[in-house]
């Protein structure tokens, strides 16, 4: 029995370095947040830098309650795990960051800390900004210290247990999170380093079009496409021609997409009208030709959501029950869609979207287009594009077999070719709320 406690001892105190290890790991930024010394540089130009990126970083989007002050915190950030509320970043010296040297904001953007030393909650996009330059955070400090301070504490996380936790984090963090700003690749120019330091760094993208794994976390360099489990819609894959790739689109067409919303072959709805509305039609000319210049130049791969080249529609002909739910389809798509989507799926100018050849309607992952249908819905309202037509819900008109047999007959018509849809899959998304808030 001796044997048995020694083991037992042995496995405690390895078990014990592993925690202290981990704790080590993560608590270690050797960052001293006591040093005051201020940012390097003009104050004014710090300023202004400042504030273009918080625009273009969603930093402000994020961190301003629907109608309430810029930048005092307390929007929720619904996540699978719970939801998060967002920090108070004017400089009160009580509830905001009035306290902070530019080394505590330093800490935050970078190893994901806040101001009490707490492990952030990843809803927060630390494992992005991480990749900041210091200038960049510097600058961004300068700008939320230039606002007037305003009081405020955001509401407590709510969130399942053990996901609030700091062990959690902790665990979580060692799985994926690589402290580190962007190291450009010097194989490529410039306007290429620079869109790769927007998309995966400061805008984020790869927050919602990254692939992830059971626990939410991914290689946040891919961006293979993701279901978004808490507001239901598909950010597709930016490198799946199929579905979002932009390799073959001239540039002028992506920046008009990233500008105003709309273009020829593509336009943003749900979560990416509201990263237009709110980032990137902010973004300098310069800025979204390099995010272009990045996006085109993205390795082509199949997202593995669907079948790879076999037509759908030669399959299904032969199923029962395909050519009656088809004839539905028909019959709703002349009363109910065809005065704005035309008798062919034409569409008509910027108003209303073609759904012949369109890639949104033959996306294998079909949650967009049941959140479009049953909940309507506009494109981003931008500078450029102020006034888009919406989309009338038809959850309260359309029954479940009505709707999946409209959705079936634009996948398979006008030389669309994708898989039918179910009325289970309709009656699955019906009834649950739908969540508007994206990051
Ligand atoms: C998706 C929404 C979202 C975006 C985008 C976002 N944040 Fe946050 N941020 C949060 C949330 C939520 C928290 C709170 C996390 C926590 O308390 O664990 C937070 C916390 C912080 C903190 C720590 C505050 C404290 O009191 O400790 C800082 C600093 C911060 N964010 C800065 C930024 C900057 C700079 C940007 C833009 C580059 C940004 N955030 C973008 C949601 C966001
Ligand atoms: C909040 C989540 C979210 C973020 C952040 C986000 N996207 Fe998206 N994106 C989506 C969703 C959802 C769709 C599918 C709906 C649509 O097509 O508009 C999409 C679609 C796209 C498309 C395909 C458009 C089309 O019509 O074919 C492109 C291109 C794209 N995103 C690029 C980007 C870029 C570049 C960024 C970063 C600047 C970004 N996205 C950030 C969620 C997001
Ligand atoms: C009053 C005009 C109108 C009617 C009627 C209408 N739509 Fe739409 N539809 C729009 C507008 C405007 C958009 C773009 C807004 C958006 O994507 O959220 C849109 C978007 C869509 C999209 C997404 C396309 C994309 O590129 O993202 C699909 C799919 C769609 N409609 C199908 C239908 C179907 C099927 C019907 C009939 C059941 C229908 N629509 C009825 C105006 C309409």
């Amino acid at each position: 029995m001796k044997w048995a406690g020694r083991l037992l001892g042995t496995l405690g105190l390895l078990l014990l370095l592993a925690a202290g290890g981990l704790w080590w790991t993560q608590f270690n930024d050797g960052v001293d947040i006591h040093d005051v010394t201020p940012p390097a540089g003009e104050p004014e130009a710090l300023v202004k830098r400042g504030a273009y990126l918080a625009r273009v970083g969603n930093c402000l989007a994020c961190h301003t309650e629907r109608g309430g002050v810029p930048a005092a915190g307390g929007r929720p950030v619904r996540t699978e795990y719970g939801t998060v509320y967002a920090s108070n970043l004017t400089p009160d010296a009580q509830t905001g960051i009035g306290k902070w040297t530019a080394n505590t904001f330093w800490r935050a953007v970078h190893f994901g800390r806040g101001g009490d030393g707490r492990l952030l909650m990843p809803a927060f996009p630390f494992t992005h900004t991480t990749l900041l330059t210091r200038g960049d955070a510097d600058a961004l400090y300068s700008y939320f210290m230039s606002l007037p301070p305003t009081a405020g504490r955001p509401p407590a996380h709510e969130l399942r247990w053990p996901y609030g936790s700091q062990w959690a984090q902790a665990i979580w963090r060692t799985l994926y999170f690589k402290p580190g700003s962007y190291q450009a690749d010097p194989g490529q120019d410039d306007a290429w380093n620079r869109g790769a330091y927007l998309v995966r760094g400061v805008a984020h993208c790869s927050v919602c079009h990254a692939r992830r794994d059971a626990l939410a976390g991914a290689d946040w360099r891919n961006l293979q496409g993701n279901l978004l489990t808490a507001q239901r819609w598909y950010a597709p894959s930016l490198v799946d021609p199929r579905e979002g790739s932009v390799a073959d689109w001239p540039v002028a067409e992506i920046l008009r997409l990233l500008k105003s919303g709309i273009a020829e072959h593509g336009r943003a709805s749900g979560p990416m009208a509201e990263t237009v509305k709110r980032g990137t039609q902010y973004f300098s000319r310069d800025d979204l030709r390099a995010v272009a210049t990045y996006l085109k130049a993205l390795p082509p791969a199949a997202s593995g959501k669907g079948p790879e080249s076999v037509p759908a529609n030669a399959q299904q002909e032969a199923r029962p029950g395909y050519s009656g739910q088809r004839l539905l389809g028909e019959a709703v798509y002349r009363d109910h869609c065809a005065e704005c989507h035309g008798e062919n799926g034409q569409g008509h100018g910027d108003a209303y979207p073609a759904l012949a050849g369109n890639r949104a309607v033959t996306l294998p992952v079909i949650d967009n287009l049941l959140q479009t249908l049953l909940y309507g819905g506009f494109n981003a309202a931008t500078r450029e594009y102020p006034r888009p037509f919406g989309m009338p819900p038809f959850a309260p008109t359309l029954n479940d077999g009505e709707i999946a047999a409209v959705l079936t007959y634009i996948r398979t018509s006008w030389g669309n070719d994708a898989r039918a849809v179910r009325p289970s899959s309709v009656h699955a998304i019906r009834g649950r709320n739908k969540v508007s808030e994206a990051p």
